[in-house]
């Protein structure tokens, strides 16, 4: 099972970004977690704070990987490019949110992609990451 994380913009600065909101752990230390917890899965692991490079991922595997957990940052709420990348590949697509998105601003309530997602995991703090993994196995 070959499964894609690709978190987008100002998600590489986890661990020191907003910490009340974001929590203090890094990515790449949760990742490496998460490695471990699930070894049988092919698991890779891409960020960017560019639209563009988000949508060449999602390309580069949307029609070779099982599952896509995408987390798009503020992306989310602007982006119909990313959106339309979605509805054109064929991997399913989890959207994911460390934070409630429900909870905060209203601007944070609306999402660009997710009605060309399989499902929304919103407010669960990294472990949203992990339940998405585990909505593919
Ligand atoms: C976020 C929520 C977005 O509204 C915000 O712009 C982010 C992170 C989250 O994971 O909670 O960058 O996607």
């Amino acid at each position: 099972m070959k499964i894609q994380i690709i978190n987008g913009p100002n998600l590489n600065l986890l661990g020191k970004r907003e910490p009340g909101i974001y929590g203090s752990e890094g990515f790449e230390s949760f990742y490496k977690q998460l490695l471990a917890q699930y070894p049988n899965v092919e698991l890779s692991y891409y960020q960017s704070n560019v639209e563009g490079e988000i949508i060449n991922k999602l390309h580069e595997i949307g029609f070779n990987y099982d599952g896509i957990i995408l987390n798009a940052g503020a992306y989310t709420h602007t982006s119909v490019a990313i959106a339309d990348a979605i509805a054109g590949i064929k991997t399913p697509v989890v959207e994911v949110h460390i934070s409630n998105v429900y909870a905060r601003e209203e601007f944070r309530h609306h999402s660009m992609m997710a009605k060309n997602c399989k499902g929304i995991i919103t407010g669960f703090g990294l472990m949203s990451y992990e339940l998405a993994l585990k909505s593919f196995l």
